[in-house]
């Protein structure tokens, strides 16, 4: 099946989708995403993906080019046209493309809203049994991780960092706390606590965060919203990584170090149980709605 992309108001194959080089996007890193996951053709926790998407936009005076109806027609499309399954689905709104380079918002310029779908890259047999390696980073970031901003530069070098010491995730620091992963939140067991850093313009809101935190209080596990700090981090009995492409993973060595027993934990295993049972229930089918016209080009 031929890959296809969405790109304002059009469905196209993926490898002729194109944007304009004058696209603040690709000049400025000036706009937003999300990673929504779908399990069996279904969008996992949409509603949440689209308001922190909203979010991301007002914070930055973009100005949202859908309804969430929209947004959820244009998820349901491009599932349908990429078969379906398990997924996850892309999508990325800039600031658009004016006529010509320049710092300030440009008057008048439509928003450049593209979609993609790719398969969903859960974490594999090995990964569960064994748990993964982490290393540790500066945080390098600007002062508002909370928006999903497409800016990744800090990111994507942590990343690399721990693929070249084949390494799972960084864990990002700064002044001494843990902040979150290069593309995860990170959670610690303590004692008989499950702590993981509190919200704030530090970290991403993480939506599989916020549905785990959920499901463990539920479970009346003692979870703590709290400053996490790298000391801490590194005498933990269990660390875990939470992002809507892990899931739940377990991280058993940490810059070279065994985490905890070096196995995958026993509240890990409860916290897993009870994510997978998660997913089965906040499945969005989406309404009959026509997908976007899409917004009309300059
Ligand atoms: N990343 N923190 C950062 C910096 C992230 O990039 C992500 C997700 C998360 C976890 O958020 P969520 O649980 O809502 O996926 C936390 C996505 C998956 C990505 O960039 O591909």
């Amino acid at each position: 099946m031929t890959a296809t992309a969405y790109v304002n108001g059009a469905f196209v194959p993926l490898a002729e989708a194109r944007v304009p080089v004058l696209d603040r996007g690709f000049l400025f890193a000036d706009g937003i995403y999300e990673v929504v996951p779908a399990y069996g053709g279904k969008p996992f926790a949409l509603r949440e993906h689209l308001a922190r998407l909203a979010r991301s936009l007002r914070e930055l005076a973009i100005t949202n080019p859908h309804s969430e109806a929209e947004w959820a027609g244009l998820a349901a499309r491009l599932m349908e046209q990429n078969g379906g399954g398990d997924c996850m689905i892309y999508f990325q709104v800039t600031r658009g493309a004016p006529e010509k380079r320049g710092h300030a918002f440009p008057v008048n310029t439509k928003p450049t809203v593209v979609g993609l779908c790719h398969a969903l890259p859960v974490p594999g047999e090995v990964a569960l049994r064994d748990g993964v390696g982490a290393v540790t980073r500066p945080d390098i970031r600007w002062g508002r991780c909370d928006i999903k901003s497409i800016a990744l530069l800090p990111n994507i070098l942590a990343s690399q960092a721990a693929f070249e010491q084949s390494c799972n995730e960084a864990i990002l620091h700064r002044d001494g706390r843990v902040t979150e992963g290069a593309s995860s939140n990170v959670f610690a067991v303590l004692g008989n606590s499950v702590v993981t850093p509190s919200k704030g313009p530090e970290i991403l809101p993480g939506i599989t965060r916020d549905v785990l935190l959920e499901a463990l209080r539920a479970a009346k596990v003692p979870v703590q919203e709290r400053r996490l700090t790298l000391t801490e981090l590194r005498s933990a009995e269990e660390i875990w990584l939470t992002s809507s492409t892990r899931e739940v993973l377990p991280v058993t060595k940490l810059d070279g170090e065994p985490v905890g027993s070096r196995k995958p934990g026993t509240l890990w295993k409860k916290a897993y149980a009870l994510f997978q049972a998660k997913k089965g229930t906040d499945l969005f089918s989406p309404p009959p709605v026509p997908p976007p016209a899409g917004p009309a080009r300059k």
